[in-house]
């Protein structure tokens, strides 16, 4: 039988209490972590979300019913223990803030008994990952777990302290929403009180905080859901959070500006990581050339190098097919590396196609300063020392080079130097680079679509000499758009929005709008520029990905108490799942037979 709190109060929390406590007597609850007969004396490791604290039962001190219950206690029993806070008759554990001290039980009260969990609660676990989110509220007790899990919420907070004393005010906005096709896929919620119409959750305030800026609020922020249907990678979830905020009267520089200070404020509060301002600034086609991302990884070189002039009259029919058909040649250059097998270099050409590569040619340059190549026999001497010129290559270098369209050759190469870099250990993983990506294309042409849609979203506002060529040439249009980098990850992005809307209704006639069809979908934003709107920008950070970089896990699943699995299902609630005839009804929704679907 369960006993009750009836009557007691705890004092502190089992990881508070240190040999300052000494002589103090305290009532601590929390869960079994271990308990130890050792006949006479029983140790048992309490725990709760402080940390571990040993307590030692012997009868003399609790008298013989408590140490009959003691004797009882299994792992994951909840209780309650009042007694005297000791210095530790045993020997002192160093590897625990409470290593110095225990308590003597004098009352023991058994809350809660519990089952054999199915996997041991402890830091590290070994156990597979979908057995620990099948049983998430076990998984949530581990102590890394909530490390991570009370990390985020102190960043929350400290997030919500500094822009509300920098003036920003926190304004909910809408859940159900309506639904816009710019974007990733909505999820859709059908509306019982009106059949056949849905709404749409958000996939970000966008809209809203724009009209909050156009109804004077002047600086908003939100820690806000937000939902998006498309395909799960490593850092992504179906639902997640924004830190979202947006600002009136200012220009790019205001809004890096108040960023860099948030950041610095989030890493000293969380981390107590000081971190140095302003960030680097990097043109979006710098990051390209160079990094062969938008979201490059500073921490460590093996700059991509272009050498289409190098070899555009080179007899190798790979590299001068590409530069005819318009691509270039560029290639990286791991060091020391020439004496990589064979059958690595063949996992790197892989690697390579999963990125889209058609093959990946290589030069080892050898200590005596021969080559090993897929390609040298193809290039005059000229021409190869050329080649490891403007590669730099010393001697013990291994080149690689990928030929074809720009964009392929940015991927591939880009992803290539990020597993080069793991795997030669270059990354000092201690760091925090963070940078600004800024001057981003307006455009990127959807080849899906045909015609050209919004890199950032359609309410990003060119930059203005750019502004002439939106009809004649909307690929070189850049925008004000930028993002913020923290190791290689996107944590962050925005923009300065347009705010005339005739741009942005050459906005939307860019993206292939028709001005029916914009005003159907946006026409309450295009009617609010109407009758004054403030110039405005603003940001919105991935709170996951953020904390994700910032605890150090490997997986934004582990920063997020309740997360979904790759298919976006929750294997705790197992949701999705199917609804009663009735509710369907309601909604006046009949179900099709589901296509066999092919992806997961
Ligand atoms: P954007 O679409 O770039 O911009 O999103 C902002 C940040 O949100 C994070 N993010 C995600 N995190 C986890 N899972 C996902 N599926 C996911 N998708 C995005 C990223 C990203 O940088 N309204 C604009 C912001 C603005 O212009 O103010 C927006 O949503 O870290
Ligand atoms: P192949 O002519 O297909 O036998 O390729 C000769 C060498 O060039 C092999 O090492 C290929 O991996 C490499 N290669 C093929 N296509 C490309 C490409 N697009 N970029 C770089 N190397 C390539």
């Amino acid at each position: 039988m369960a006993e009750t709190m009836k009557g007691l109060k705890r004092t502190c929390r089992c990881g508070e209490l240190s040999v300052a406590n000494v002589g103090q007597t305290v009532t601590v609850m929390g869960w079994v972590a271990k308990q130890r007969n050792k006949g006479g004396i029983i140790f048992v490791d309490l725990r709760d979300r402080a940390g571990l604290l040993q307590i030692i039962f012997e009868e003399a001190d609790c008298g013989s019913e408590n140490f009959a219950k003691a004797e009882r206690l299994r792992s994951e029993f909840v209780i309650a223990v009042t007694g005297r806070v000791e210095r530790r008759s045993g020997a002192v554990n160093e590897n625990l803030a409470t290593g110095q001290i225990e308590v003597r039980a004098q009352q023991l009260r058994v809350l809660s008994e519990a089952l054999t969990p199915p996997f041991p609660i402890e830091a590290n676990s070994k156990t597979k990952e979908e057995i620990r989110l099948k049983y998430r509220y076990l998984d949530l007790r581990r102590p890394d777990l909530q490390e991570k899990i009370i990390l985020r919420s102190k960043i929350c907070a400290a997030v919500r302290r500094f822009l509300t004393e920098e003036g920003f005010l926190e304004i909910e906005t809408p859940i159900l929403c309506k639904s816009t096709p710019e974007g990733a896929r909505d999820y859709l919620v059908p509306s019982r009180v009106h059949p056949g119409s849905f709404y749409a959750l958000p996939q970000s305030p966008q809209l809203f905080k724009q009209l909050l800026m156009c109804s004077g609020y002047d600086r908003y922020f939100q820690i806000a859901r937000c939902f998006r249907d498309e395909d799960l990678r490593a850092n992504r979830q179906p639902e997640f959070t924004q830190i979202d905020m947006e600002l009136s009267f200012v220009d790019v520089d205001d809004v890096i500006d108040v960023n860099e200070r948030l950041i610095q404020y989030l890493c000293r509060e969380a981390i107590g990581l000081e971190v140095t301002a302003p960030f680097p600034r990097m043109k979006w086609i710098d990051a390209m050339n160079r990094y062969g991302s938008d979201k490059p990884d500073t921490r460590f070189g093996m700059e991509l190098v272009d050498v289409s002039d190098v070899v555009k009259d080179c007899g190798f029919s790979v590299f001068t097919g590409a530069l005819a058909n318009g691509g270039s040649v560029r290639g990286i250059n791991a060091r020391g590396q020439a004496g990589m097998p064979r059958k690595k270099i063949d996992a790197l050409v892989d690697f390579a196609k999963g990125y889209g590569a058609r093959g990946l040619a290589y030069l080892a340059v050898q200590e005596d300063g021969s080559y090993k190549s897929s390609f040298a026999k193809f290039l005059t001497e000229e021409q190869l020392i050329a080649l490891t010129q403007a590669m730099d290559a010393k001697p013990g270098d291994l080149l690689l080079f990928a030929a074809d369209k720009t964009d392929i050759v940015w991927s591939v190469l880009g992803a290539l130097r990020l597993e080069l870099g793991e795997q030669m250990g270059l990354i000092d993983h201690s760091q925090f680079h963070f940078l600004w990506v800024v001057e981003f294309p307006q455009f990127e042409y959807s080849e899906e679509e045909g015609r050209y849609v919004a890199m950032h979203h359609p309410f990003t506002m060119p930059m203005e000499e750019d502004l002439e060529r939106l009809e004649s040439d909307p690929g070189s249009v850049r925008a004000k758009a930028y993002d913020i980098v923290l190791n290689g990850v996107e944590i962050g992005g925005g923009s300065v929005r347009i705010f005339q809307d005739d741009v942005q209704e050459r906005m939307f006639e860019a993206l292939g709008f028709t001005k029916e069809k914009a005003h159907e979908q946006f026409g309450f934003l295009l009617d609010a520029f109407k009758y004054g709107v403030p110039p405005h920008a603003g940001l919105a950070y991935g709170l996951d990905r953020l904390c994700m970089e910032l605890t150090g896990a490997e997986s934004i699943r582990d920063v997020i108490a309740f997360p979904k699995v790759k298919d976006a299902s929750c294997l705790m609630t197992e949701c999705p799942n199917t609804v009663d005839e009735k509710q369907l009804a309601e909604l006046g929704i009949g179900l099709v037979e589901a296509k066999e679907e092919q992806s997961i």
